[in-house]
């Protein structure tokens, strides 16, 4: 039978690790919500579209040429897997994401991602909107401090350098955004499983997750 496993919460919490493990694990697809809110973030910036034209946005996310393949995303031909990831494309993101339509005109397609065996979802809302049949719905949480300090060595190992203090400041900013949104706000659902990451390592939060789902 087909299994939903959903995993939100905000930035820099460890959702991508986890899910990695969790994929892992169950031989599941996954599914990186975010990326898509990114590549439409991306289209819109490439095509000089305005946040104040909202038929724009949503034409384009109805047709967003973007494809996953082996781990890479592709927006149209090009390779956009490492372009989405400054923090201009996430606070774009974060803008698109906050108009009900363009929320609506990615809804099938974040659904169509749960094919046998299972699909393992990464995201904000995906446990309260896109899969709220899911089997395991995990919400994690961190403080700001140390959800920048992770993304700071995320940038290091990347060969990047990241200026702490406007990190902390852009994920706030972000964090507001998403959690006070008309729509899809970033909150757990009723029937989550809140799992606080401040002071855990990835092995201890890949432990508990697989306790919760064993119970
Ligand atoms: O990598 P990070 O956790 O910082 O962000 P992301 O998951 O790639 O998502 C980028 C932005 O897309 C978020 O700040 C949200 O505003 C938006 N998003 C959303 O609204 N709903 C989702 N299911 C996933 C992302």
């Amino acid at each position: 039978m087909l299994k939903i496993i959903t995993v939100d919460g905000p930035s820099g919490v460890g959702k991508g690790t986890l899910c990695e493990r969790l994929c892992q694990m169950t031989g599941f697809h996954f599914l990186d919500s975010g990326a898509i809110y990114r590549s439409l973030a991306y289209g819109v910036i490439l095509e000089k579209l305005s946040l104040d034209h909202e038929a724009d946005l949503v034409a384009l996310a109805a047709s967003l040429p973007v494809q996953f393949q082996t781990g890479k995303i592709y927006y149209t031909q090009d390779d956009i897997t490492q372009q989405i990831r400054n923090e201009e494309v996430a606070a774009m993101a974060s803008q698109v994401a906050a108009i009900p339509s363009v929320r609506a005109a990615l809804l099938q397609r974040q659904k169509d991602f749960a094919q046998p065996p299972g699909l393992v979802a990464d995201g904000r809302d995906m446990g309260t909107v896109v899969f709220p049949q899911a089997d395991l719905k995990l919400f994690l949480t961190a403080s700001a401090q140390i959800r920048a300090e992770r993304r700071v060595n995320q940038l290091k190992n990347q060969g990047l350098t990241a200026n702490i203090d406007q990190i902390i400041s852009d994920i706030e900013a972000r964090d507001e955004r998403d959690r006070n949104r008309s729509v899809a706000p970033l909150i757990p659902a009723d029937d989550a499983f809140v799992i606080d990451t401040t002071s855990l390592n990835i092995e201890q939060v890949v432990e508990k997750s697989t306790e919760i789902m064993q119970q």
